[in-house]
């Protein structure tokens, strides 16, 4: 369970996903979000997209599903061609079963929560998961302020993981920058998404490796 930098195509130009994909070269996965003006005030991409940037892309995609009924569409984005899927408990109706149809279909399968939601009422479910995603941002777009106040839960996170003695990644998504990763690392977190502060820096190869040395130390 290393290090991983995830960085986020929402702050990539949608119309060169893979030149941006490809300016990112250091990166362990691309994150690809998935919002449907439901779930969240804000619309991005679906399968079609995604099943291109599969193919075009040398990383491996973490596609975070920020969408309403994530039961019926999930199982599909690994037949997309994603090899992790993330889906928001909040939306979710089955998560068991969600899980592991998406674990069956050969790729990781993670739950999302906003940054109200707490872990606890999850702990039985764990097991069934692959990695837990806590949000550092209310989910709709990038470039927000990282919210403090979610560090403790990724603490508690780690704790609950340990304590059953499972095999969990934890990933943080939401103002994640130079100045917020360590803190996070610290707390328990082994896999960083970020968009805007990759994407925005004049080399994103380096700050994905400035970004990878904070979270390591
Ligand atoms: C927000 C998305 C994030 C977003 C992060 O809802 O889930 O993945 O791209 O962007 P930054 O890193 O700019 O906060
Ligand atoms: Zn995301």
């Amino acid at each position: 369970m290393g290090i991983q930098i995830a960085p986020s195509i929402l702050s990539a130009d949608f119309a060169r996903l893979a030149e941006d994909a490809a300016a990112v070269s250091n990166a362990d996965w691309l994150h690809v979000d998935v919002m449907d003006n439901h779930f969240v005030p804000n619309l991005t991409l679906g399968l079609p997209v995604v099943e291109s940037l599969a193919k075009a892309a040398a990383q491996p995609l973490d596609c975070h599903l920020m969408i309403e009924d994530p039961d019926r569409w999930a199982p599909g984005y690994v037949e997309a061609g994603a090899s992790s899927v993330t889906f928001h408990i909040e939306a979710c109706r089955a998560p068991i079963r969600t899980a592991r149809e998406i674990r069956a279909k050969g790729a990781r399968a993670a739950m999302a929560l906003k940054p109200a939601t707490p872990i606890e009422p999850y702990e039985d479910i764990l097991s069934e998961f692959d990695m837990v995603l806590i949000m550092t941002v209310e989910p709709g777009f990038g470039g927000q302020k990282f919210l403090d106040v979610c560090v403790p839960k990724i603490r508690r996170t780690r704790d609950l993981v340990a304590k059953h003695g499972l095999d969990i990644w934890i990933e943080i998504d939401g103002g994640i920058s130079a100045d917020t990763i360590e803190q996070c690392a610290e707390a328990g977190a082994n896999v960083f998404v970020a968009g805007s502060a990759v994407y925005n820096a004049d080399d994103p190869n380096k700050m994905v490796e400035t970004l990878r040395t904070l979270a390591t130390n």
